[in-house]
């Protein structure tokens, strides 16, 4: 398996990515936060943020779990997670702390923090060669009793336009093809159950958010931000050509909101009670 310095993550970590992380914490924090209710978040507890990226959900956390409780968050960026710690002290939040490491080696990054009441990992597992080593590390970290909340992906190809358009199917079929040339999986959560299961856990709850978004709304900036950022990427990586990407962005640039719609990635939530 590569180490963490050999593998980079597919997105990347610059400022361009950090902005949309930080988009698409605010336009799906309001299906994050329920999760955390069902899965009994309190001020007091501690969580664990696996993969945190820049901190973005671990902030909101922080706030449930108040200064005496306690958020870990873990990445293996380190400008993600400088970000984690100069955003938690500009905003008095010392109860967040940010790791580095691999989520696929949880206990060697956080082993001296254990036990947690509450594991959080949104959009990680679709990128891990081995999401089997992050639910292990996970049932190791939690206290019996805890739950882990997964917000991931399952059947991504069904993201779509409306009407439907070659170019679209191209660079969706592409991207997919690149998370797993690349050891991810975008059908990640259709696995989920069982290795949940196989580690311990007792699969609480399994439910799905579909949503679209018309040209102009605030769901569109999402895709359209996703799309500016990888589809250069896709070209880089040899998926698609240039001819398919400026194809791709005259037919999406040309949607209207009268007319048109696009179709999300289905996210899945997971709530599972290790035993
Ligand atoms: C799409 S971002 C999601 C970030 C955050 N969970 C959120 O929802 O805002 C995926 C994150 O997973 C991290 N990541 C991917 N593979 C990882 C690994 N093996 N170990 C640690 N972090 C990893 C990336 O660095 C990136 O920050």
């Amino acid at each position: 398996m590569a180490t963490t310095d050999e593998r980079e993550y597919v997105l990347g970590t610059g400022d361009d990515e950090l902005q949309r992380l930080g988009l698409q914490h605010r336009l799906w924090s309001d299906a994050a936060h329920a999760a955390w209710k069902r899965a009994g978040l309190a001020p007091g507890q501690r969580v664990l943020d696996v993969g945190a990226g820049p901190g973005y959900a671990s902030f909101d956390l922080a706030q449930v779990v108040q200064s005496h409780g306690r958020v870990l968050a873990l990445d293996e960026s380190r400008p993600f997670i400088e970000h984690v710690r100069e955003q938690a002290a500009a905003r008095g939040l010392t109860q967040i702390d940010g790791v580095i490491g691999d989520v696929q080696r949880l206990g060697e990054a956080v082993g001296t923090q254990l036990p947690f009441d509450l594991a959080y990992a949104r959009w990680v597992l679709c990128f891990v060669a081995s999401p089997e080593s992050v639910v292990a590390g996970v049932a190791r970290a939690l206290k019996p009793g805890g739950r882990f909340v997964v917000h991931d992906y399952f059947n991504y190809e069904a993201m779509t336009c409306a009407p439907r358009r070659e170019s679209y199917a191209k660079v969706v079929a592409a991207t997919a093809r690149s998370w797993r040339a690349r050891g991810g999986d975008p059908d990640v959560v259709g696995r989920l159950p069982r290795i949940l299961r196989d580690q311990g856990f007792v699969v609480e709850h399994i439910d799905q958010h579909q949503r679209l978004a018309r040209p102009g709304e605030s769901m569109w900036h999402w895709v359209a931000s996703w799309w500016r950022n990888f589809v250069p990427k896709l070209v880089q990586m040899g998926e698609i050509t240039e001819a398919d990407a400026r194809r791709f962005f005259e037919d999406f640039d040309g949607m209207r909101a009268e007319t048109d719609f696009t179709v999300l990635p289905n996210v899945y939530e997971v709530v599972a009670r290790r035993v």
